[in-house]
């Protein structure tokens, strides 16, 4: 298994559309591991292919907390056939927006149809965090992220924090480097 470089904004992959999968071969199966595997390893809960640069229709989920117990659920092709009216809201956060956080209001239940590893149709129904990332996970496939839910100034505020904190995180290993080599 190799562990994926998950991209971050404002790169240009996490707004196209990625493309469907024709066939579940080992390529997919393979990607879909590496994914997990990658996900895990940033404690995520969730990734989409476009994230790791992968403009094809795959995500993988697992909402246990600690990861202590795994259930992981890879989708590929996954499209939601069936939302509830009801909405609720959570508080997002994304691998491609490091450790910024904002409330998005989603469906509080949908059911999505997807292929399974093996190609297989499935159909799950979602409730609670499952709900949630998989609708987030889905817009990722779209090019959208959950920033795009707030207003313009919220947004531009989240990233300017993220821009800021880049900065700081730069300029403290270059500090650090310099120590080294003193
Ligand atoms: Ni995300």
């Amino acid at each position: 298994m190799t562990k994926l470089k998950v991209l971050e904004v404002p790169h240009a992959i996490l707004r196209q559309t990625a493309e469907p999968v024709e066939a579940v071969d080992q390529e997919i199966k393979q990607l879909l591991s590496d994914m997990l595997e990658t996900m895990y390893a940033t404690n995520g809960v969730g990734l989409a292919g476009n994230q790791v640069g992968v403009l094809k229709r795959v995500v993988v989920i697992d909402c246990q907390d600690e990861h202590e117990n795994p259930d992981p659920i890879k989708l590929v092709n996954p499209q939601i056939i069936a939302r509830s009216s009801e909405c609720v809201c959570h508080n997002e956060g994304c691998l491609s927006v490091p450790r910024e956080y904002a409330d998005v209001e989603r469906s509080a239940a949908v059911t999505v149809r997807y292929q399974d590893e093996n190609g297989q149709v499935c159909e799950r129904s979602a409730t609670g965090l499952l709900a949630i990332a998989i609708q987030h996970e889905l817009d990722h496939l779209d090019g959208k992220l959950f920033i795009d839910y707030l207003s313009p100034f919220k947004r531009q505020r989240l990233l300017k924090h993220l821009e800021k904190r880049r900065k700081k995180e730069a300029r403290i290993a270059e500090d650090q480097e310099r120590d080294l080599n003193e």
